[in-house]
């Protein structure tokens, strides 16, 4: 069980002390889906910049389970071995904290023409659905049956078909996992409407450099030719930067900073936020790998325009930055809107920064309307998941007084060592367990 532990943290009341470099960790929602891509492989390959979260722990275990070691080379690096995967079978107690184990779901169906795994369940920001990747494996020539909260899935004849799916919604997730089940498919697969996060074209890449046949990353119609176990050996995949931590890290140091350098990152993938932020007035300074901001109280006096948020898929204003993105909206001048497009929970910590002193109108479970400048007061706070939970940690910085951020785990399947990481911009924050 995750042991209880949250963050005390020491507010600066609404001033931008905060100074230094923080360096932006390898993206999680890149690293796990290479991870579940050596399933494909013979043999295996090595990984480096893997960021130290819970989420990355969660699917080396599930790998473990599978039959799947990783040799932890250096503290941001492994090398995995396939060489004696012999399971397809999920176990729930693992997959049950992590939303994206169904990403495993196509690999092993493609490997071993069959899979049984729990409904991954969501977290708090919506239902989280999994149609998508039924319908088309049952399209791939897959049959599935359902018992006791479990799905089994299996190929007649062992070997998935490659075909053309249209996908109903552009998910991320079901974007990677048909690309990774045809590469192992009989035949061409043909995907459209594929989402366009930068994750998935760094893993289309991996696969490529391995001897997979993928053509059209990046665009919405990707193909793969479906062909043998790919081979790693001598292989190693560089995780690209956290495009949500580079984001995160940048409605930190506008709120807070008096100069502050946010390094490692690449300033290409994060350019709604660039945008966004520019419009409402930060001064920023874009380099080649880092991006600098910086608070001279000459410009105008420092304070920001509100404006109007819409999230969508990449590149437009990514969701997981929609509840940082409003603490920062709390500290704007004038009434900003906020339309949360992807997920249909994703506004519930808004009344949370309500309880804080911020002035927020929830209108609908898509839409609110944020009325600043409001200060912000510290309170004990659950965070109700990961992203949320570093807006919390934003607010409790801008507040007044010392507040409490619980169930720093969710925080912490994201972020790697948050707490460490903004000590050193000088910020005082304690872990308490
Ligand atoms: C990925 O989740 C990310 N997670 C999420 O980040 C991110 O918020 C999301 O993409 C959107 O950018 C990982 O990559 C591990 P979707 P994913 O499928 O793939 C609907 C974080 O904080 N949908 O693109 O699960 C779904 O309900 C996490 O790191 C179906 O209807 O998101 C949603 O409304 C949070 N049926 C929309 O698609 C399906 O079968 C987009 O979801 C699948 C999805």
């Amino acid at each position: 069980m995750d042991k209880k532990e949250s963050f005390e943290i020491v507010g600066l009341g609404g001033k931008r002390t905060l100074t230094g470099k923080i360096e932006v960790k390898g993206a999680k929602n890149a690293v796990l889906k290479v991870l579940a891509s050596s399933i494909l492989f013979k043999d295996g390959f090595s990984l480096t910049n893997v960021p130290d979260t819970e989420d990355v722990a969660r699917i080396l275990e599930l790998l473990a389970d599978l039959g799947v070691t990783a040799e932890r080379t250096a503290h941001d690096a492994y090398t995995i071995d396939t060489s004696k995967i012999n399971n397809w079978v999920i176990k729930p107690e693992i997959s049950k904290r992590l939303r994206s184990s169904v990403v495993l779901t196509g690999p092993l169906l493609a490997r071993f023409g069959q899979v049984t795994f729990p409904y991954p369940g969501g977290c708090v920001i919506g239902k989280r659905p999994i149609d998508i990747f039924l319908e088309g494996f049952e399209k791939m020539g897959a049959e599935i049956v359902t018992e006791n909260d479990s799905y089994k899935i299996s190929v007649v004849g062992g070997k998935l078909k490659g075909t053309a799916i249209f996908l109903r919604v552009p998910s991320v997730t079901a974007t990677e996992t048909f690309i990774m089940a045809g590469v192992l498919a009989e035949g061409k697969t043909v995907l459209e409407n594929c989402a366009l996060e930068p994750e998935i074209e760094s893993l289309g890449r991996f696969l490529i450099e391995c001897g997979a046949k993928i053509s059209g990353l990046g665009t919405p119609t990707i193909t793969i030719e479906g062909g043998d176990l790919l081979a790693g050996a001598g292989k190693t995949y560089q995780t690209i930067p956290d495009r949500i931590e580079t984001g995160s890290f940048m409605i930190l140091a506008a709120l807070c900073g008096k100069d502050i350098e946010i390094a490692g990152c690449e300033p290409n993938h994060v350019q709604s936020l660039i945008a966004m932020l520019s419009e409402a007035g930060v001064s920023l300074e874009v380099n080649e790998n880092s991006i600098r901001v910086t608070n001279n109280k000459d410009s105008a006096e420092g304070k920001y325009r509100a404006l109007d948020i819409k999230t969508h898929e990449y590149p437009g204003f990514p969701t997981d930055l929609q509840a940082l993105a409003a603490v920062f909206l709390t500290q704007a001048e004038g009434e900003s809107f906020i339309f949360e497009t992807i997920f249909e929970g994703r506004l519930g910590y808004l009344e949370t920064l309500n309880q804080m002193g911020a002035n927020a109108k929830m209108l609908d479970a898509h839409r609110a309307l944020v009325y600043g400048p409001t200060p912000l007061r510290a309170r004990e706070v659950e965070s109700p998941d990961l992203r949320a939970g570093m807006a919390y940690i934003i607010a409790a910085l801008v507040a007044e007084g010392k507040s409490l951020v619980h169930n720093v785990y969710y925080i912490e399947r994201g972020y790697e060592k948050i707490d460490d990481r903004l000590a050193k911009l000088g910020v005082s924050i304690r872990r308490i367990t």
